[in-house]
C-alpha cells in the first residue's frame, strides 16, 4: 500500500492563461495498492466515481498499458480535501496521483519529465498538472507532444487567499465561454504581463503583480459566471491584495497578499456577507514547493 499527497493548485495566475501555474498547501491523499479487481472508495463525504472510469484509476491503468504490465485491479481510497470543480486542480491532482502512484508501484518506469508530459496529455494542458507533480509556481508550454516547463520555489512571506464559491464551474463551461479568435493588441497585453508575473513574484517585486495579473484573454468572459465576482475581486484590491485573479477556470478567486495583513480574511468575510454570499469559503494557502509526495510503508 503506497499514499500519495497531491498539492491542490491554481493555474493562469491572470494572463498566463494555460501556461502559468502554482501548488498551495491543501491537499489530496490517495492510498493504493495492486488487487485482484478493482475497488475504489472514499475516505470523506466526497463522491468518487467507483468504477474504472475514476481518474485515479484512468491514470494509473495508461502507466501500466504504456508499460505492457497487465493491470488485474486496483484498490484505491481517496481523501479528497482539494474541493471538485471550484478552479484549484481537483482533476490534476486525480491524474498526478494515478501516474504518480502506478509509476511508483512499478519500480518508477518514467522520469519526471515523461509523467510531466503524460499528464498534461491526459488534462489537455499542463498548467495545473506540472505544478501539482513539482511544487513552485510553474511555467510550462506543451506543444501537444512535449511540455517544458521551468520549476520555481517561492520563499516568500505570502498568503494566497483561496474565496471559493459555493457552486462548481465545469472546465469546459468556462473553456467554451472564451473567444475563438483575439486582437493582435489583446494577444500583446496577455504575453507582456504573463511574462513579468512569476519574474515579479520571484524578485519581491509586488508592486508589478497587479497589472502583471491583468489578462484580456479569458477573465472578462468567465468573470459574469461568478456571482459577485467583480464586486469580490475589486474588494480584495480594496483591502491590500497585491494580485487577484480568478483561479483556473473558476469559479475559486485567489488572492495574493503580504503574511502580515491581519486583517484581509475578516474583510472579505464581511464583503461577501454584504452580498449575502453566506455559502462562500475563504481559504488562507501558502506556497508548496515540494510537489507530490509518495509515501510507502
Ligand atoms: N488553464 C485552464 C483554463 C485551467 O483556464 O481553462 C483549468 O483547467
Amino acid at each position: 500500500m503506497i499514499k500519495i499527497k497531491i498539492p491542490a493548485t491554481s493555474a493562469n495566475l491572470g494572463a498566463g492563461f494555460d501556461s502559468l501555474g502554482l501548488a498551495v498547501n491543501l491537499y489530496n491523499y490517495v492510498y493504493m495498492e495492486e488487487s485482484d479487481t478493482t475497488l475504489i472508495t472514499s475516505l470523506d463525504q466526497t463522491e468518487v466515481p467507483s468504477g474504472e472510469d475514476n481518474l485515479v484509476f484512468v491514470s494509473a491503468k495508461k502507466v501500466y498499458d504504456l508499460c505492457g504490465k497487465p493491470l488485474k485491479g486496483l484498490r484505491i481510497r481517496q481523501k479528497n480535501d482539494i474541493p471538485m470543480t471550484r478552479g484549484l486542480g481537483s482533476s490534476s491532482a486525480c491524474i498526478i496521483a494515478g501516474l504518480v502512484g502506478a509509476n511508483h508501484m512499478l519500480g518508477k518506469p518514467f522520469s519526471v519529465d515523461e509523467l510531466v508530459d503524460l499528464a498534461a496529455e491526459i488534462e489537455g494542458h499542463p498548467d495545473n498538472t506540472t505544478p501539482a507533480l513539482l511544487g513552485g509556481i510553474v511555467t510550462s508550454v506543451y506543444d501537444g507532444k512535449e511540455v517544458r516547463w521551468v520549476k520555481q520555489e517561492v520563499h516568500r512571506d505570502l498568503f494566497f487567499y483561496a474565496i471559493i464559491p459555493d457552486f462548481e464551474l465545469k472546465t469546459e463551461t468556462a473553456r467554451a465561454a472564451l473567444p475563438q479568435k483575439i486582437d493582435f493588441k489583446d494577444a500583446v497585453f496577455n504575453l507582456s504581463r504573463a511574462a513579468l508575473f512569476s519574474a515579479s513574484l520571484l524578485q519581491g517585486k509586488y508592486e508589478n503583480l497587479r497589472v502583471a495579473a491583468d489578462d484580456c484573454l479569458q477573465q472578462p468572459y468567465r468573470i459574469p459566471m461568478i456571482k459577485c465576482g467583480k464586486e469580490i475581486l475589486d474588494a480584495t484590491y480594496k483591502f491590500g491584495s497585491y494580485a487577484s485573479y480568478i483561479s483556473g477556470a473558476g469559479p475559486t478567486i485567489m488572492a495574493i497578499t503580504a503574511e502580515d495583513n491581519h486583517f484581509f480574511a475578516m474583510n472579505i468575510r464581511e464583503t461577501l456577507d454584504q452580498y449575502k454570499l453566506y455559502g462562500y469559503r475563504i481559504m488562507q494557502l501558502s506556497i508548496d514547493n515540494c510537489g507530490t509526495q509518495v509515501f510507502s510503508d
